[in-house]
């Protein structure tokens, strides 16, 4: 059977997708029950190569591993062959002789694709320039968790066209919800990923018509990882998108507002915005965790229903 990689959202069916939120609900609440006594990945492996900074994907995964009985090892550039020109393939042939999955977060989504083609055990993307599907896992758990499901509501994405809003818009096909994307001018998100969606998602150049009476709002930093050059010329393009509690008043009253995080206040969201209590993102960063166990279980081990 060829190996499964989660390389993107549209890597799993919408019903697998679905099995892994209720999986990751299912192994969080055991967590708490139990404790951490269900140990399936005893003697296994994960690789995780970082060639950008991170804080709650590397703790998620390595807990998630830890927790789960099983061992993460913490690769940079810096300290192994990638950063002295070893060929992507050629790691990953190694890799796979070694370990049972791979975890990668790089700049070039093209290059992780390049990584996952010569593997033969799964690779996961924590994060490239076009994608963040682990993230979405986490968001989409924390909205079902709280609002019971997602199918038919609508979220908006307030920012830029990023790898979070491309992972965003792939949630809104795979899981069936509406997307609304407010956006300045010259940062919409890709176009072929946009056109794949169809009439799921709409743009939106205003930010308080972009948010009338949606179920959820979530933002995402003006200038990425790897843009750190732009951030001023960012900062005046995107000075009237500010996520304020004042904005997230003319949502729905049961609005939810998510961010990956880390968050930039009195940027992208206002300095008190994260002390709301229709701000969730403390539970949405503890998901990560869940939703990784899931999905680490799922591509090493298959289903396991209960
Ligand atoms: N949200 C997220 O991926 O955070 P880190 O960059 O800290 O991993
Ligand atoms: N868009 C952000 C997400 C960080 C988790 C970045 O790529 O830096």
């Amino acid at each position: 059977m060829a190996t499964r990689h989660f390389l993107t959202l549209l890597d799993l069916s919408p019903e697998e997708l679905r099995y892994l939120i209720q999986r990751a609900i299912s192994i969080k609440n055991g967590l708490k029950t139990h404790g951490p006594t269900y140990t399936p990945f005893a003697n296994r492996t994960l690789a995780m190569i970082f060639e950008k900074s991170s804080t709650r994907t590397r703790v998620s995964f390595e807990t998630a591993m830890a927790q789960f009985g099983g061992h993460a090892l913490f690769l940079s550039p810096r300290d192994t062959q990638l950063g002295r020109g070893e060929p992507i393939a050629d790691t990953a042939r190694v890799l796979a002789e070694m370990v049972d999955a791979v975890m990668i977060r790089t700049f070039s989504h093209q290059g992780l694709e390049t990584y996952a083609a010569a593997s033969t055990v799964p690779v996961i993307n924590a994060l490239t320039d076009d994608y963040h599907p682990c993230q979405l896992l986490a968001d989409i758990m924390t909205w079902t968790e709280l609002r019971g499901g997602v199918k038919g509501r609508t979220a908006v994405w307030i920012g830029d066209g990023n790898n979070m809003c491309h992972s965003w818009i792939n949630a809104a096909r795979q899981f069936d919800f509406q997307l609304r994307i407010c956006c300045p001018e010259g940062y919409e998100p890709r176009q072929d990923i946009l056109d794949a969606a169809g009439e799921r998602v709409t743009l939106y150049r205003d930010p308080q018509q972009a948010v009338a009476d949606v179920d959820l709002v979530t933002t995402d930093v003006w200038a990425s990882m790897g843009q750190e050059e732009e951030q001023a010329r960012r900062q005046a393009d995107f000075a009237d998108l500010q996520v304020t509690e004042a904005l997230l008043d003319r949502a729905r009253e049961d609005v939810l507002f998510l961010h990956c995080l880390p968050a930039h206040r009195g940027e992208e969201i206002s300095e008190t915005l994260l002390d709301d209590p229709r701000a969730v993102v403390w539970q949405e960063a503890g998901n990560r965790l869940h939703a990784q166990k899931a999905l680490l279980e799922f591509l090493l081990l298959g289903r396991v229903e209960g």
